[in-house]
């Protein structure tokens, strides 16, 4: 009797502390703190007016806290009004506040802006041989760092880059709108987010990362403006977003070939939800840079609508790494080109000295509860020869049409996975035996 209640009791812990893993919000990763300390940058004579170039002031500011070091950090108030200023550094503890109105802008001198030198996991540029140029708001080493506000408004002014990159006449890789790198305990909450340059959110060799309640818009033709890109990041948390943009919505990363293989840093523990959106390219991404590995991925209540691809997981030969665990569910797509792709001839290569034979593995992937209307395809999944993707597991998915004519609606090769309740009936690589590693945990 004694045993039995026991062993209740146990069983009762356990399942109560799994369920709890599953409901791990983003406040428990990284808390919001209070800074007593408050600056303003008109005490620095920032100057709102929209042409003034507030560099000097963002600095200096900046360099206050760093220099001052007050306990429990400092808040750096923006008042409303519109920021002009070349690109800058935060430093540790500190918070970024745009008031409501408030814009920071980013001045458009592309010849004087400095570089940096390339990611050792990416060995170049991302789109240009050699260095990159710095990110507009960049925290390099740091932690503590909040950027919030009451929906204040960052403004890359990407269309001179957008143009230059159009042109082909880009000497090196465009900078990301913010960058965390080496960074932990860092938050992005409550702004706007407009026209960066290249990649919005890029967190690199970070941990303890929180965005939510961010707003991101670039025209849908803006060249390579993600969203958010997790790379080589571990315990991100991604919530509450509304991202319109002209590439993926969030990509998880972490280098690319030989470069990332060598590097060797894995994206994990993500959390990704409550996310709305529109973009010609995919919602939820993992890659094409994933030769770190990308594993332990819940993402979860994500509605995508004019879309390219709603889910979008890619890889190469030469990549190496893999990708694993990943849970998507309750995703809803309306208007599509794709509802699923997972491929293995996505991406570019940084230069011919990848290894062939650096195959990457793609398995335990599981997808529930997603519905689409208008989708042309349903599902696209090409695994690679001699790399099969496996242990893909498909329920309670309903991918409605008009589907494109003289196309199957599942088209499938290398693969191996099992199907529940999905329709249309999938190719029959996915529909497999049912051997009780997909369910188990459904
Ligand atoms: C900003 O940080 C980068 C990376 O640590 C550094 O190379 C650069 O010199 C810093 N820029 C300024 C103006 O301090
Ligand atoms: C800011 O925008 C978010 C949505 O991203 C909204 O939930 C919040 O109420 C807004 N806050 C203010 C102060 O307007």
């Amino acid at each position: 009797m004694y045993k039995n209640t026991l062993l209740i009791i146990i069983l009762f812990l356990t399942a109560t502390f799994a369920g709890a893993d599953d409901l791990v919000t983003c406040s428990e990763i990284v808390p919001m703190r209070n800074r007593y300390d408050k600056i303003s940058i008109t005490d620095f004579g920032g100057v709102g007016d929209g042409k003034t170039v507030n560099t000097k002031a963002f600095r200096e500011a900046i360099y206050r806290i760093e220099h001052l070091g007050r306990i429990g950090g400092s808040l750096l108030y923006i008042p409303p009004g519109v920021y002009l200023t070349e690109r800058f550094n935060l430093t540790s503890h500190m918070t970024l506040y745009l008031a409501s109105g408030a814009v920071i802008k980013a001045t458009q001198d592309t010849s004087t802006w400095p570089l940096a030198d390339p990611l050792p996991s990416y060995g170049r540029g991302r789109e240009r041989a050699g260095g990159r140029y710095m990110s507009f708001i960049l925290g390099d080493g740091v932690q503590d760092v909040i950027i919030t506000g009451e929906n204040g408004t960052i403004d890359g002014q990407g269309d001179i880059w957008w143009n230059l990159w159009r042109k082909r006449t880009l000497q090196y890789t465009r900078p990301h709108l913010i960058e965390f790198m080496n960074s932990e305990d860092i938050i992005i909450s409550n702004v706007i987010l407009k026209n960066s340059p290249f990649w919005n959110v890029h967190p690199v060799y970070c941990s303890n990362v929180v965005v939510r309640y961010v707003t991101i818009l670039a025209p849908p033709d803006s060249p390579n403006t993600d969203g958010v890109d997790p790379d080589s990041s571990s315990n991100v948390c991604i919530e509450d977003m509304y991202i319109s943009n002209g590439d993926d919505m969030i990509a998880i990363k972490s280098g690319w070939d030989e470069y990332g293989l060598a590097f060797g840093r894995r994206s994990s523990d993500i959390t990704i939800r409550r996310i709305t959106g529109s973009s010609p390219f995919a919602g939820i991404a993992i890659g094409s840079e994933m030769s770190g590995g990308v594993e332990n991925v819940l993402a979860e209540h994500i509605n995508l609508f004019n879309m390219g691809v709603g889910i979008h997981l890619k890889t190469n030969i030469g990549r190496g790494g893999y990708i694993r665990n990943i849970t998507l569910s309750n995703v809803y797509i309306e208007n599509a080109r794709k509802g699923i792709k997972i491929a293995g001839d996505v991406g570019d290569h940084p230069d011919d000295k990848f290894d062939p034979k650096a195959l990457p593995v793609i398995r335990d992937i599981k997808m529930k509860s997603i519905w689409g209307e208008k989708i042309l395809q349903p599902g696209l999944v090409k695994g690679i020869k001699n790399a099969p993707f496996i242990n893909i597991c498909l329920s309670d998915i309903n991918l409605n049409g008009p589907y494109k004519a003289r196309t199957r609606p599942w088209e499938c090769s290398d693969v191996k996975g099992s199907s529940l309740k999905v329709s249309p009936w999938p190719c029959s690589e996915l529909i497999g035996s049912l051997d009780g590693t997909c369910f188990t945990h459904m």
